[in-house]
């Protein structure tokens, strides 16, 4: 079987990563990068540190709009797909990247398999247009959760849908071996001492309002607060006049590689984020999540108690950073960590 890869993306690389491992046991994978994430510690760290290779291809398109990146990828990955005629299309999650695949594909002969499917946030923004766009031109449907495959039986996709729990799960176990320690002495923190933030989000990085009242909040935490923080959000902190501040009161670094990524993660008190993956990420390695959304598409860490959603309004971050404590309980919807497994019997099925 030779299934066509298409990633682009940070959270993509890591998701692909796990995949990949199994795939390329007994078959053909071809890697391709849309190039929308290009950065170094962006992209090239986690091909360096999650053991896959190089793309067989990066087709390059950069930042822009998001119909003009859309657009380029699609003109790209549709060619690819036209020269290498693979068994089988295979997309993660809820970019642009994940989009343009899908459309390329839809139209053409192979089936598209999209990975996390049936998430839904219920939210106006860009990556729920991209999930629902995705599941709906979708042959093949794998789902991280019940709940996900609930949201696809209301909206009336039966066909092709399977419980494969998330590969997000499999890729954390893999890194938590793997994790790399030394970033705790790089940044001066103990174990269960410090405050992890990520912020990235459009809705978050482009309002002067939020973006300050996100900053101001972690800044008033009296632990140290590490924010590995996105390119994008370095330049709005830097635009609204909120950089030296930030500076000042966090410890503000460049993004981290993931094995990095998961030893802070692993060893903080609490994590305040706006990305789905950590908060997924957190409830696997128990630390409790704050999450500077007003919803989330990974229902069940809210529901369970170990993430609090409570958008960008400064007192809500204060209160629940300070107070968050563990809950005795976890449920595990997410399945066992061998999703990639499931998700190779599916594809092996179905081509
Ligand atoms: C994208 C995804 C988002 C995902 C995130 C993972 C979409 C619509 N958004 O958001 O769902 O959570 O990736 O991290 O697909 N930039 C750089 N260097 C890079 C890449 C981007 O500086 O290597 C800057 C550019 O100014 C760019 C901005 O970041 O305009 C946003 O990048 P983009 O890929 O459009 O969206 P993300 O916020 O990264
Ligand atoms: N991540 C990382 N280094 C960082 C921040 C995040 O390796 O400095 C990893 C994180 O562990 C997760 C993924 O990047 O696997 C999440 O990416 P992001 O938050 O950008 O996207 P989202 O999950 O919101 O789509």
């Amino acid at each position: 079987m030779k299934v066509l890869t298409v990633v682009g993306a940070r959270p993509q690389f890591v998701k692909a990563a796990a995949v990949s491992r199994e795939l390329r046991r007994d078959h053909e994978e071809l890697l391709v990068h849309t190039g929308q994430h290009y950065d170094d510690e962006l992209s090239a760290v986690f091909f360096d540190e999650l053991d896959i290779p190089r793309p067989d291809a990066n087709l390059g398109v950069g930042s822009d709009s998001h119909g003009r990146q859309t657009a380029a990828m699609l003109s790209g990955l549709e060619a690819r797909i036209e020269d290498e005629n693979p068994d089988a299309v295979l997309v993660y999650g809820d970019t642009n990247s994940t989009l343009a695949a899908a459309i390329a594909a839809s139209k053409m002969e192979p089936p598209l398999a999209h990975v996390e499917a049936g998430m839904r946030s219920g939210s106006d923004i860009p990556e729920e247009t991209n999930r629902v766009l995705t599941d709906h031109a979708a042959d093949l449907l794998l789902a991280p959760s019940p709940d996900a495959m609930e949201n696809l039986a209301d909206e009336g996709i039966s066909e092709g849908v399977h419980f494969t729990g998330d590969v997000g799960y499999d890729a954390l176990l893999w890194a938590r071996e793997r994790a790399d320690w030394s970033v705790l002495s790089d940044f001066g923190v103990a174990d269960e001492e410090f405050v992890l933030a990520t912020v990235h989000r459009d809705t978050n990085t482009d309002d002067p309002t939020r973006l300050e009242a996100i900053v101001d909040a972690l800044a008033d935490d009296p632990r140290q607060v590490v924010l590995p923080a996105h390119p994008r959000t370095v330049a709005r902190l830097k635009e609204f006049g909120l950089y030296e501040a930030a500076k000042r009161d966090l410890t503000l670094t460049d993004p981290v590689g993931y094995r990095q990524f998961v030893a802070l993660l692993d060893a903080a008190t609490v994590v305040a984020t706006d990305s789905g993956g950590v908060q997924k990420e957190s409830f696997f390695l128990d630390t409790p999540c704050v999450t500077l959304r007003e919803e989330t598409e990974w229902v069940e860490t809210v529901e369970s108690g170990w993430n609090a959603l409570v958008g960008a309004d400064g007192a809500a971050i204060r209160e629940t950073v300070t107070g968050a404590t563990k809950p005795d309980e976890k449920p595990m919807p997410y399945g066992d960590g061998n999703a990639a497994k499931r998700i190779m019997e599916v594809l092996s099925d179905v081509t």
